[in-house]
């Protein structure tokens, strides 16, 4: 087996308002392995963006344990848990947040000019198929490429893991497509730890393991022995 990026040990969080008491995770235990590909799936409120976000650093757990790696991060201080994040984690999400002010060169040019071992934006940009657009600005590409480009920001600073909370959420079929095969050919090239979350149950044949959700709770596991590619994919 492969080496483990996390281990996570009855992570459980919850949230109390007034006498109601929410479970958004209870007691998860999990491992995912490093290069692996990870699809969580799930109906809205069963935990996925509660996992994701403790994964990410964002946020912390009420209690369990959860390590990166060697590193416990539920031990770490904010400052520390802020460089991890920084360091290690690219995240992805529905909607873009690019600067509409600067062409997706420059987008990425901004995290490149502060990460220690950056690709170069031009690289980045061609790993997810954007090399001739890399001079345009986000309202002259589609949603699609909208996307890619957050993707290519997200790993220009070459991250362990990369999260992703629905990042097809807002596009149409063949778009999302091509942004699932930006996700692959990113863990292809680059070896980068990768978690979807989506709605879209067809995403489930590129992952490596499918993690169903319930309840803040993993409901069921689903191990695929061969990953599709994205074009094969039907939705
Ligand atoms: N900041 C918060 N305060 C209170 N409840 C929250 C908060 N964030 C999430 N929850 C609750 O935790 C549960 C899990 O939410 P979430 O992880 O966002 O689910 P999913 O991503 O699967 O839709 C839901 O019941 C949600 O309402
Ligand atoms: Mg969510």
């Amino acid at each position: 087996m492969s080496d483990t990026v996390f281990t996570a040990k009855g992570l459980t969080k919850t949230y109390v308002s007034g006498e109601v008491k929410v479970h958004a995770l209870n007691e998860v235990d999990l491992e995912i392995a490093e290069k692996e590909v990870v699809v969580l799936l799930g109906p809205s409120g069963s935990g996925k963006t509660t996992l994701l976000n403790i994964m990410g650093g964002l946020d912390r757990p009420t209690s369990g344990r959860l390590f990166f790696r060697d590193l416990d991060l539920t031990d770490l201080e904010d400052r520390e848990l802020t460089k991890y994040r920084r360091d290690h984690v690219g995240f992805v999400f529905q909607f873009y947040n690019l600067v509409p002010s600067l062409t997706a060169y420059e987008n990425v040019a901004l995290v490149t000019e502060v990460a220690k071992n950056p690709m170069r934006p031009a690289d980045a940009l061609a790993l997810v198929g954007l090399d001739e657009r890399m001079h345009h600005f986000p309202a002259q590409l589609s949603g699609g490429e909208q996307q890619r480009v957050a993707i290519a920001r997200a790993i220009a600073k070459r991250p362990a893991v990369l999260l992703c909370d629905e990042p097809t959420g807002a596009l149409d079929s063949k778009t999302g497509i091509r942004v699932i095969e930006a996700l692959l050919g990113v863990n292809r090239q680059l070896g980068t730890t990768t978690v979807i979350i989506t709605h879209n149950a067809s995403i489930q044949e590129v992952a490596d393991r499918v993690l169903f959700f319930a309840d803040g709770r993993i409901a069921g596991v689903r191990k695929n022995e061969t990953r599709r590619e994205a074009a094969e994919l039907v939705w």
